[in-house]
């Protein structure tokens, strides 16, 4: 694919039901997935360069609709409600849970990039969403968010628990990961 400016992004429509989402986009649609507080929109302003285009917070479940941002009109970079978050009402839960697993499914994602805390390793719904690409075979990255909290030795056990995996280590706040996270997003994107 042709270089991407990813300076050029803007939110482009979010959707609370799977049936609201036009059955066929015209670019390829990059998801962003994992659970709540994991640093999803964070990372995708950092990709864009933004401070906040996408809404982020420290309270959990802060994106509650699937929320598609154009890029350069070339790519969709497509976030995610968190999974995994306790507190809120199950009928929302449910309702999060069958819209992302709708839009998973339904064939229409070029690359998944699945976020995962590089702090701790992966929990019970990481475990299942990770089966579940195997089982797939979405194609996917796997990015460990937040690697600016990690000490070098912690950093060098966490690595051993993700050896199994290719991984791109990140951080929302000093950058690391940026442009091979945005390498990786333009040669999955077509
Ligand atoms: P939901 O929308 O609830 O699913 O969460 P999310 O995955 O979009 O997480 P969000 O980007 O809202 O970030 C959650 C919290 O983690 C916020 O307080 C962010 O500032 C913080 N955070 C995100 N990324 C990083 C990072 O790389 N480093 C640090 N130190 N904090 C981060
Ligand atoms: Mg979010």
């Amino acid at each position: 694919m042709n270089n991407i400016n990813w300076h050029n992004a803007t939110h482009h429509s979010s959707y609370g039901k799977f049936s609201q989402i036009p059955a066929v986009t015209e670019k390829p649609e990059i998801a962003f997935s994992g659970r709540s507080n994991v640093g999803k929109s964070s990372s995708i302003n950092k990709l864009l360069n933004r401070k906040s285009l996408v809404r982020v917070s420290s309270r959990p479940g802060k994106t509650i609709t699937i929320n598609y941002f154009d890029i350069d009109e070339k790519i969709y970079i497509v976030d995610l409600p968190g999974y995994g978050y306790a507190k809120i009402a199950r009928s929302e839960k449910e309702r999060f849970g069958v819209l992302t697993e709708k839009y998973l499914q339904s064939g229409r994602v070029a690359l998944l990039v699945q976020l995962i805390d590089f702090r701790h390793p992966p929990t019970k719904d990481d475990l299942i969403m990770l089966d579940f690409l195997r089982e797939t075979g979405i194609n996917h990255v796997i990015v460990l968010t937040k690697s600016d909290k990690l000490k070098k030795t912690q950093r060098e056990k966490m690595r051993e628990v993700f050896k199994e995996y290719k991984t791109i280590e990140f951080s929302a706040e000093t950058g690391e990961g940026v442009e091979e996270l945005r390498q990786v997003i333009e040669n999955h994107g077509n």
